[in-house]
Order: C-alpha cells, then sequence, then structure tokens
C-alpha cells in the first residue's frame, strides 16, 4: 500500500515539473495551437480562418487576402495580451458578430497559445 502511494507520489511529482511556467511557454503554446486551432488556422496559409504569424500587435482583421466578417474589419482593436485573451474567452463579447464560433475556457491554455503567438510577431 505505502509503495503504491509512494510511486503516485513521483508520478505527481513527475507531472508537476513537466507543468508549463505560469508566464507562458511557448512551446506548449505551439503544441496547443495545433490541437485547437490548426484545424482553422495556419501561420502562413489562408484556412477557414486567417494566417495568424505578425497576428501579435497587427490590427484585427487588417490581413490582406483574407475575408473578415465587417464586424471585425470594423473593430477598431489591435491585438495585444489582453484583446487575445479576451478573443479566446468569448469571441463574440469581444467582437459581437464575428466569424469565430471557438472558445478556450482554460486561463492557462490561453496563456500558452497567446505566448506562442507572441513569439512568433517580434
Ligand atoms: C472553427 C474555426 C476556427 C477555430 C477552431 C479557431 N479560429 Fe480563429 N478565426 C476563425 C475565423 C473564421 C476568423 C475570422 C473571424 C472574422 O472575420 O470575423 C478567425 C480570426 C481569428 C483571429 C483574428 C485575426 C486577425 O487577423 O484579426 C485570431 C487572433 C484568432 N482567430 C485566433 C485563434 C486562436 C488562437 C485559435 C485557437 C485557440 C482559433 N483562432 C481557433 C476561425 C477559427
Amino acid at each position: 500500500m505505502m509503495r503504491v502511494a509512494l510511486a503516485l507520489a513521483a508520478v505527481a511529482l513527475a507531472l508537476a515539473a513537466l507543468t508549463p511556467a505560469q508566464t507562458g511557454d511557448s512551446d506548449a503554446g505551439k503544441e496547443l495551437f495545433g490541437r485547437r486551432c490548426g484545424g482553422c488556422h495556419s501561420m502562413d496559409r489562408v484556412m477557414e480562418g486567417p494566417p495568424l504569424r505578425g497576428v501579435y500587435g497587427r490590427r484585427a482583421g487588417s490581413l490582406p487576402g483574407f475575408q473578415y466578417s465587417d464586424a471585425l474589419k470594423e473593430a477598431k482593436i489591435t491585438w495585444n495580451d489582453d484583446l487575445l485573451d479576451k478573443w479566446l474567452i468569448d469571441t463574440n463579447a469581444l467582437v459581437p458578430n464575428n466569424d469565430m464560433a471557438f472558445r478556450v475556457p482554460s486561463p492557462d491554455e490561453r496563456r500558452e497559445i497567446v505566448a506562442y503567438l507572441k513569439s512568433l510577431s517580434q
């Protein structure tokens, strides 16, 4: 019994060590991006969603060659940490009537993904 408990404790410690830093680890972000966003976004290609390389610091809805909703084109915002976080919490609360129907409920996942997008925009 004791041995099982010790083994479990060791597993828990190993998992804790794998958990990325609080500030957002962009390797984890890359992996999450692939899983959560990759069905609709690539970095450089137009898919259902616009390419996202350089999106951090870019004016929303401004990439030539992608057909944005009027709502996003007319939203006068420039993507930063706070606004990307809000977008991923609930796109519709930030920009009503936009075309992206997807949310990321986990604050940790949002932080990782935003850190990754930021790392590709500098
Ligand atoms: C179901 C498809 C879909 C998924 C999944 C998706 N998106 Fe989108 N995304 C879109 C579409 C479509 C737009 C364009 C919205 C518009 O024009 O109103 C968009 C727009 C965006 C924009 C604004 C881009 C710009 O140029 O202003 C960002 C940022 C973004 N998505 C991030 C993400 C991230 C990060 C994820 C993963 C967590 C994600 N999206 C998942 C479809 C998706």
